[in-house]
């Protein structure tokens, strides 16, 4: 039987689901003691309930009230049969509707099979059919490529141009409770639990009242069950439900729509234009989450060319920050982190940058010293999928590496529609009523959007935009050296006192110094000599031995005082006066630290995602940790002890 769902996960393993088959594709749960499908013909049956019994394919013929998403939930994802098949329904209807604009598709698994498993199964159900289907097999072949680093937590894998799926791993109600009361409501709530006798925290009241929390007057609800106790308990929480013909030798089962209802937030028209002030990788990020959602994306940046920030440092290294404690925060960037690691590969398939998955060896030195971390802690947390604890007590990131940030950002930006304007520095915003504009220090307008995004942490500073938050600014120098004469450097990076990056065209870059302040820090030829000398410690090299400096990159990294980057929309209360108005069409995107590479792909993506009103791959708790009014909320609260 499964264990209790526990509040805050003691680690983000999730429980393995126990599966034995009972014949090829047909697995069955030695946890639940119950199969995954109880039909001969599990395709027809999943068609006949889910897809049939929430109407899709009449709902995608009928234009929705203005351009949007259809939303998707399952509870009980298991093998993604009824996924594949709902996406190829959604890829095959002739007249679906052009307003529906994409489908996006949240399967929730607390127990999720694994790789070898499920392949088998997909695998199976390949050979066993006697019609050929390419758009069926294409879309599993993509879900069992994207089936790895299943932590506990929200997984956001964009499929195809017009599918996106999230994997949310973990107890289903207790994702559900953390989902932010702001969201869309659910357009069809696909029921797939084992049996309720053998399954009930699948169908308890509790989950179900979450259920009706985020369903509206769009919502449809279906399941093969017909069990009297839950057609109660959604009449109960407030589901008008029917009983209908089930599949085959089962009567019945049990379809539902949601009420209107007073209450509901009234769903987000879709928005036509985007101002983004910083071309660095968190303005280059939402830009390229933007467009892909038909936004008009118009990008700022004062300097001359990509790179003038702190993403212009010409390698930098996927980081995962780790937490001795399974808690939100080491979640969001667990998240992040995996996200980033998708995307990279995702976009390498279509555009060309250097993206060098090397595998990076974290050692001691390099870790947090006043929070020494704990091996045997990060080992129950994180498992080894994603990272190996060494020996020598040094950590080993098998799928870690490097890009570099100006390729990246021209790759993400390569559509013309979001090509940045540069030698455009912004002084001043304003609200129009309609529009934000930006403005420079001869009030002359640089750009005019419905919605602003800033991505840039000067301005963010220089704008006093948010109530009590403040950036710290940390100077930084990395210095490229030539390769060392009888010293054969690794392959990989490897991070100590300082990060050395593997030989590229027979340099190295050595990185990076870390003036806590703009006041105290060294000369770029100072902060060289101290790279050159952490690297002798590092390698053990006798001080007189040659290492030639042949170029230094100087750069600032913006943080806010907790270390957590400042993401979303900006609410009224933690604004000055003046940018008030319009605050609903004001976003921020900074103060990504040390890590901007793990950070800023999620970032672009919550920050579209709020622009567009769609579902977010981030927990309300996880949001209002990086939420740019946290620093006014926490200063309101320590006002009113
Ligand atoms: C030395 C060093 C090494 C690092 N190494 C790593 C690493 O290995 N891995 C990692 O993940 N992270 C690393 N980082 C951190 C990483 O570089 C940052 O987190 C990331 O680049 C931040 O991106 P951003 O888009 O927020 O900011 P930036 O890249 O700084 O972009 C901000 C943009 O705003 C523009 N701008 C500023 N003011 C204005 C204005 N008034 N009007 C218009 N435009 C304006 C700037 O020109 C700039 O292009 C490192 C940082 C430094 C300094
Ligand atoms: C009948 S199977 C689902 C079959 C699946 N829809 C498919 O297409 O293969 C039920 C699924 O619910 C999952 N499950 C059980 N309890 C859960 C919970 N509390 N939260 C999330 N998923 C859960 C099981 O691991 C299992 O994968």
């Amino acid at each position: 039987m499964p264990t209790s769902p526990n509040k805050l996960a003691a680690s983000f393993m999730p429980e393995p689901p126990m599966v034995s088959m009972i014949e090829p594709g047909k697995p069955r749960s030695e946890r639940f003691d119950d199969i995954y499908s109880s039909s001969d013909d599990p395709m027809g049956e999943s068609e006949h309930v889910f897809i049939a019994g929430n109407r899709l394919k009449q709902r995608w013929q009928v234009s929705p009230d203005y351009p949007r998403q259809f939303l998707i939930a399952e509870l009980g994802f298991g093998t993604g049969l009824n996924f594949l098949l709902t996406a190829r329904c959604w890829q095959q209807l002739k007249h679906r509707h052009p307003d529906w604009r994409h489908l996006h598709y949240v399967g929730y698994e607390r127990f999720p099979i694994d790789k070898t498993a499920l392949g088998e199964i997909h695998d199976a159900w390949r050979t066993s059919r006697s019609i050929i289907c390419a758009d069926f097999d294409s879309m599993s072949g993509q879900l069992l490529a994207n089936w790895r680093f299943l932590l506990q937590g929200i997984h956001r894998i964009r499929l195809t141009q017009d599918i996106t799926l999230d994997l949310v791993i973990g107890d289903a109600e207790n994702h559900l409770a953390q989902r932010p009361l702001n969201s869309p409501a659910i357009d069809a709530w696909y029921l797939d639990g084992f049996s309720p006798r053998v399954n009930p925290e699948l169908w308890q009241e509790s989950l179900l009242k979450q259920m009706a929390t985020h369903s509206d007057k769009h919502t449809s609800l279906a399941t093969y069950s017909s069990a009297g106790r839950v057609r109660r308990g959604l009449q109960a929480v407030g589901f008008e439900v029917s009983r209908s013909d089930g599949w085959q030798h089962k009567r019945h089962m049990i379809t539902a729509i949601y009420p209107e209802s007073p209450n509901r937030r009234q769903r987000q028209r879709e928005p036509q234009s985007a101002l983004i002030v910083g071309a660095g990788l968190a303005g280059c990020f939402t830009a390229n989450a933007l467009s892909a959602r038909g936004i008009r994306v118009t990008l700022i940046d004062g300097g001359v060319d990509f790179g003038a920030g702190a993403s212009g440092i010409p390698q930098l290294s996927l980081r995962l920050r780790l937490f001795n404690e399974a808690n939100s925060m080491a979640q969001f960037f667990l998240q992040s982190y995996l996200f980033s690691l998708r995307q990279l590969i995702q976009l390498q398939q279509d555009s060309n940058f250097e993206w060098h998955a090397c595998g990076i060896r974290q050692l001691t030195g390099a870790m947090n010293r006043r929070k020494p971390l704990n091996f045997e802690k990060l080992a129950h947390i994180y498992g080894d999928e994603v990272f190996s604890l060494e020996q020598e007590h040094s950590l080993w990131f098998h799928h870690g590496g490097w890009v570099n940030p100006i390729q990246l950002c021209q790759a993400l930006t390569a559509n013309a529609l979001n090509s940045p304007k540069f030698n455009s520095p912004i002084q001043r915003i304003e609200y129009d009523g309609a529009n934000w504009r930006c403005l420079d220090h001869e009030d002359k307008q640089l750009g005019i959007a419905e919605n602003l995004v800033l991505a840039s942490p000067p301005l963010v500073d220089q704008l006093s935009l948010v109530n009590a938050a403040k950036l710290e600014f940390t100077v930084g120098t990395s210095s490229r050296i030539s390769a060392i004469p009888g010293v054969k450097l690794n392959r990989h990076i490897e991070t100590g006192l300082r990060s050395v990056f593997p030989e590229q065209k027979q340099t190295h870059l050595v990185s990076a110094t870390y003036a806590r302040s703009r006041l105290n820090r060294a000369s770029v030829a100072e902060a060289s000599i101290e790279n050159i000398t952490a690297l002798r410690t590092m390698l053990n090299l006798s001080e007189n031995s040659p290492i030639e400096c042949l170029e230094n990159f100087e750069r600032e990294r913006a943080n806010p005082p907790d270390r957590l980057p400042m993401i979303g929309q900006l609410s009224e209360a933690a604004l000055p006066e003046e940018y008030r108005r319009g605050c609903e069409h004001l976003y921020v995107n900074t103060g990504h630290g040390s890590s901007g590479l793990a950070t800023c792909p999620l970032a672009g993506e919550i920050v579209a995602a709020q622009i567009t009103g769609e579902d977010l791959p981030a927990t309300s708790e996880q949001l209002e940790l990086i939420s740019p009014a946290r620093f006014w909320q926490r200063q309101r609260r320590g006002q009113r002890k």
